[in-house]
């Protein structure tokens, strides 16, 4: 409970050896900003704003900031907005996955070293969301997260435009020869035309998501566009509620739960959502002590049906999947499947939430459960000699007629190795073998990128290929789709078995029996890994926080977080 003596500008003092030297200039410096004597004896209510001039999904920050500044008021709070770093999806080098544990450690920092009762967390763009979220569970504040919301779509000729999906779909017909080189310029200017985030079920929309089912943002806020008047209603609430859990403070560890987080992963499946959700759900839930393991994650897959029908998947878009009846209808069709006693920061129990009028649900974008897109979860994780302690393929997004499949291995040992000769015309490689990416993973140089999702070869597209098996222990952006399996753990980079694979072998992939396997005998791989090295550059020879981050990341089953931002055990 928070002490209500040390509520708003008295907590957490700065430390000059004299408590009341400290209220004083604090008083004095915070009454510099304008503020009366009145409003400085107000609870704060912090507002984590990840504005940027290097971020287009947060372009409306400033507007949504004001109104939940207003709701705080309301709740008769002091709203005080605090910055944090931000991360632009395509605007980081060599990866946004590399400093999403920077931003939750300066979040977390930022939110218990400022004077503040509650926060409301504005994140968006694929990576901000679960940074706030995990640095939330970690300072273990009352937490209200707000999230952007999707863009709108857009047109080219007859055709509707949603990045990033159709951004990918455009850019394959131009490498087939089949769009211009004048209208994919045309394209490229009307792919992203308003603030917020991807207009697909990518990985924003899916953290989105899964933060309202964990209950961490405020019931029916995920799917609102960015630019919808209930977005700017949505912020104003969240500023209320967060002013509200001051003298009823829920903390985030009371919201997300083990059974919030079987409730995600429920979710996520049913949406076909992002592969790297389940890499940042892994992370929030460890800082609060909680695991989710692959197999748990292929345990519901089995009994979790695919609803919505969005792209990359499907062929719906977020602003379709608003007015269809958003998370709440998705929600309802899973409710005999979902833990009902979960709260929100609202202190509302998921059952109660469920028993509300559901209003309009479009059953064209929203299935119903007793009809489904598909019977089983849209992601699966596969193990094997190839990956012991896991990979994941988003099914849903994937080529049916290469489940089963056993093909020879074509192998590209970097990305660079990949850019340098994929297109080659004497590239040795048929639609029927197995694309392999080696050193893409967390701890690789080039820190786990979205490089997963990779290109059919020049040869191979204009011939009208369109899918083929590929496999890499790098990520895949959340609007992409293929036959591809990501996230092969451990990674090459540390000698995982993916390290030993060479031109020719034979893998075998089954979805059926959730495998992949390398066709090479164990006697093989020992000789092999013999005269295997290691080309990552170790951390003593590496500085700040590149060194921190190649000596504290983890692997993609455990999050990708640092090692040292773990809960520690209390003795
Ligand atoms: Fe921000 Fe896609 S670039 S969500």
């Amino acid at each position: 409970m928070t002490d209500k003596k040390e509520q708003g500008l008295a907590r957490g003092l700065t430390n000059y050896g004299d408590k009341d030297f400290s209220v004083y200039l604090r008083n004095s410096f915070a009454a510099s900003m304008g503020y009366s004597r009145e409003v400085l004896k107000k609870p704060i209510v912090g507002i984590a704003n990840s504005f940027s001039g290097f971020n287009n999904c947060h372009r409306h920050f400033p507007e949504l900031l004001e109104a939940v500044k207003r709701g705080v008021l309301l709740g008769g709070g002091l709203p005080i907005e605090f910055p944090t770093i931000s991360l632009g999806e395509v605007f980081l080098n060599p990866t946004s996955l590399k400093f999403r544990n920077l931003m939750s450690m300066d979040t977390e920092e930022m939110i218990r070293a400022q004077p503040m009762d509650a926060v409301v967390l504005m994140g968006g763009c694929d990576k901000t969301v679960p940074a706030q979220l995990m640095g939330a569970a970690s300072a273990e504040l009352p937490a209200v997260q707000l999230v952007a919301g999707p863009m709108m779509t857009s047109r080219y000729g007859e055709e509707r435009l949603g990045a990033c999906t159709d951004c990918r779909r455009f850019w394959g017909k131009y490498r087939a020869g089949e769009v211009s080189t004048e209208q994919i310029q045309d394209i490229e200017g009307r792919l992203a035309t308003t603030a917020g985030t991807c207009a697909v079920m990518g990985t924003a929309s899916t953290m989105a998501c899964i933060a309202e089912t964990l209950g961490m943002s405020l019931p029916g806020t995920a799917a609102i566009p960015a630019v919808h008047a209930d977005r700017l209603r949505a912020a104003e609430a969240s500023g209320l509620a967060a002013a509200r859990m001051i003298d009823n403070p829920i903390l985030p560890s009371q919201v997300m739960t083990e059974k919030s987080f079987e409730n995600a992963i429920r979710v996520l499946l049913a949406l076909g959502g992002s592969t790297n959700a389940i890499v940042h759900l892994t992370a929030v839930a460890g800082r609060l002590g909680i695991s989710v393991s692959l197999e748990k994650m292929n345990e519901l897959s089995n009994t979790t049906p695919v609803l919505v029908n969005l792209k990359p998947v499907g062929a719906h878009y977020m602003e379709d999947f608003f007015f269809a009846g958003g998370v709440g209808a998705v929600l309802r069709e899973l409710k005999p499947l979902l833990h009902l006693d979960t709260i929100s920061v609202t202190g509302e129990t998921l059952g109660d939430r469920l028993e509300q009028d559901p209003g309009y649900v479009d059953h064209r974008v929203i299935a119903k459960a007793e009809a489904p897109l598909e019977p089983q979860g849209g992601l699966v994780a596969l193990f094997g000699n190839l990956a012991p302690r896991g990979a994941i393929m988003k099914r849903s997004a994937a080529d049916v007629t290469l489940f089963e499949k056993t093909g020879r291995a074509v192998v590209f040992s970097s990305l660079a190795d990949l850019a340098a000769r994929v297109d080659d015309p004497d590239l040795d490689i048929t639609e029927d073998d197995i694309m392999v990416l080696q050193n893409a993973g967390p701890k690789s140089a080039s820190g786990m990128p979205e490089a997963g999702y990779l290109p059919i070869p020049k040869k191979l597209s204009a011939k009208g290929v369109k899918d083929m098996i590929r496999i890499s222990d790098a990520r895949m952006s959340g609007t992409a789709f293929g036959t591809i399996v990501l996230h092969v753990s451990p990674e090459a980079a540390v000698g995982g078995p993916l390290a030993l694979v060479r031109n020719g072998d034979q893998i075998k992939l089954s979805v059926e029996n959730k495998t992949i396997e390398l066709l090479v005998s164990d006697e093989e791989l020992a000789e092999r890994r013999k005269s295997w090295t290691s080309d990552i550059v170790p951390p003593a020879k590496r500085r700040g926080y590149d060194r921190l981050y190649a000596e504290e990341v983890t692997q993609a089953d455990e999050g990708c977080d640092f090692q040292f931002l773990q809960p520690v055990e209390e003795k």
